[in-house]
């Protein structure tokens, strides 16, 4: 494709179809629906099971990538499972990310000599680069995009193209955070001539960022710590160390800068308070991350910075694995040394602070301390979560402080956001509010748990909140219809993630009595 046909594509706000292959060719299809409106309608074929749920996939040419390997996945897997609405929902979910996601990707050579022409906002954008939205909002998070990709790094071993697309993502977000390491949702690249995406929220941060290069600039520490998991997650599916370029690198040193940063302490060695480099201010009538709505107060960081411990325990793996990376790749030996230890001290930290006695639960992980003896006991649907502990690599479900915790926040007297109503139950948060849970949370909890019955009770749930055929942000626990975000790619990755954890080992859940295990290879 030419530059200026993406151009005058992205400019007139129609679909850009990228085909995957080393040349690829752009097709710019006129009539492609916006996705946010397809997906909160019904389209046919429909489910041959009692919900006859939807079949919500983009016609072919209106898919954003494809991969026949993916497609192989879908005919094994829906072919085998008992129930064909849980079929209905894995054949929209699984291929989401590709379907409608794939914004902008580079994989052309005659691009990249362009790109260099171009380079803009201390960014280098040559070589392989992929860009891709969350769903409903024009915009990338670190965090989800890893997720969304997640289930496709099985297959970038087989598959050239799929290769490409993730070590071009590894590329795109290795700018990202160099650029703004405190924020969390970017901007299409400049170079892809997508227009930026106007965020209507009057945040005031410092430090201050570019609107046309960040969306939102929250600082969080799973974004971080996302961004290294994606790159880990590539090279221990792929073997492959393509990834470890001089801006990975450069990025790498940028994230372990930002977490020295906010590791300083509220005050100096003489007692005076030292304020944070990093501030955020939002005009809202929702004081967050304090747990009352309040009107018309700011949300402000308090001055004892709250210490979320489901991140600090996912960026304490991350740190780990990452240095078991670099150890496969030779040549790094210290800086891997150095990731190792700081994993390290992490992990005991989040132990030695995260851990507090409850008077019915005994001994807990809290959400967030503050150093002071404060502690907030609860858990938000939003991974990293506590209930993800074990799927972040951080302890093993059989922990007991695990155990402890997990029955705690799966409560309704143990953490204010479990959930519970006619129609649906589960964890919610802050983020949507008192009436709403996330069906993320059920996946997860199916996800971390050995317990057969548990695993298809949350699996049944989440189908049976599902009537798009798609994953939900949050369902109001009184009313299954009424939902927020028909579009959100992240969640219908999770929901695919865990049909194929199951599938692979607890068959007989989804393909019935003495069924073979199921593998993606
Ligand atoms: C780049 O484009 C030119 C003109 O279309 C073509 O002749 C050339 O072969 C291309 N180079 C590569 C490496 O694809
Ligand atoms: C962005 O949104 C704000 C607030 O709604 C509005 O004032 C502004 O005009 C918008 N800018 C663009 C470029 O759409
Ligand atoms: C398994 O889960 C079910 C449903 O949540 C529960 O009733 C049962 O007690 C659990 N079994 C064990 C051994 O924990
Ligand atoms: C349930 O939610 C839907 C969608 O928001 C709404 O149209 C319907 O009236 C609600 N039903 C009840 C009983 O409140």
């Amino acid at each position: 494709m030419s530059l200026s046909t993406f151009l005058t594509a992205a400019l007139l706000g129609l679909q850009v179809n990228a085909l995957p292959g080393r040349n690829h060719q752009a097709v710019v299809t006129r009539d492609c629906p916006d996705y946010t409106t397809y997906s909160a309608q019904k389209h046919g074929p429909y489910s041959d099971g009692p919900l006859k749920l939807p079949f919500q996939r983009p016609v072919e040419s209106c898919r954003t990538f494809s991969s026949e390997k993916v497609e192989k996945v879908i005919d094994d897997i829906t072919s085998r499972l008992v129930d064909k609405d849980l079929a209905q929902i894995f054949r929209n979910a699984y291929p989401n990310t590709l379907d409608t996601t794939i914004r902008w990707h580079v994989d052309d050579s005659n691009m990249t000599a362009m790109h260099r022409n171009t380079k803009r906002e201390n960014a280098d954008w040559s070589g392989l680069q992929t860009f891709i939205v969350t769903g409903d909002i024009n915009a990338e998070w670190l965090r989800d995009s890893t997720n969304q990709l997640t289930n496709y790094q099985k297959l970038a071993s087989q598959d050239k193209d799929l290769y490409n697309l993730i070590l071009g993502a590894i590329r795109t977000q290795s700018e990202f955070v160099i650029g703004s390491p405190y924020c969390n949702a970017f901007q299409a690249p400049s170079v892809s001539g997508i227009k930026p995406e106007n965020n209507t929220q009057v945040d005031t941060v410092h430090p201050p960022y570019s609107k046309s290069f960040v969306y939102e600039c929250k600082y969080e520490l799973d974004s971080l710590a996302h961004f290294l998991k994606l790159g880990r997650e590539f090279h221990e599916n792929t073997g492959s160390t393509e990834h470890l370029t001089e801006r990975w690198f450069k990025a790498l040193q940028t994230v372990l800068d930002s977490i020295d940063a906010q590791s300083k302490p509220t005050f100096n060695s003489k007692s005076q308070y030292v304020k944070n480099v990093y501030t955020f201010q939002r005009q809202t009538t929702i004081a967050a991350p304090a747990l009352s709505e309040a009107p018309s107060v700011p949300a402000m960081m308090p001055p004892f910075y709250l210490t979320l411990s489901p991140p600090n325990a996912m960026m304490s793996v991350e740190l780990q694995k990452t240095a078991t990376v670099l150890k496969a790749a030779g040549g790094h030996d210290d800086l891997a040394d150095e990731l190792q230890e700081r994993g390290n001290k992490l992990a005991e930290a989040v132990r030695k602070h995260g851990i507090v006695n409850h008077p019915v639960y005994g001994d807990v992980y809290a959400f967030e301390v503050d150093g002071y003896g404060g502690r907030i006991l609860m858990d938000d649907a939003n991974v990293p979560s506590l209930l993800s502990l074990p799927y972040l690599g951080f302890l093993d479900e059989t922990d007991q402080v695990y155990q402890n915790t997990r029955k705690m926040i799966t409560s309704k007297d143990g953490n204010p956001y479990f959930l519970e109503g006619s129609d649906f139950h589960g964890i919610g948060g802050p983020h949507i509010g008192l009436t709403n849970a996330w069906p993320m949370s059920l996946l997860i909890q199916a996800q971390t748990s050995e317990n057969a019955t548990e695993i298809k009770e949350c699996i049944d749930l989440v189908r049976d909140s599902s009537l798009l055929g798609l994953i939900h942000e949050s369902i109001n626990v009184n009313n299954v219809t009424a939902y927020t975000r028909p579009w959100f790619s992240w969640a219908n990755s999770v929901f695919a993630q865990t049909i194929l954890k199951v599938a692979a080992e607890k068959p007989e859940i989804l393909f019935g009595d003495d069924a073979e295990p199921y593998t993606v290879q």
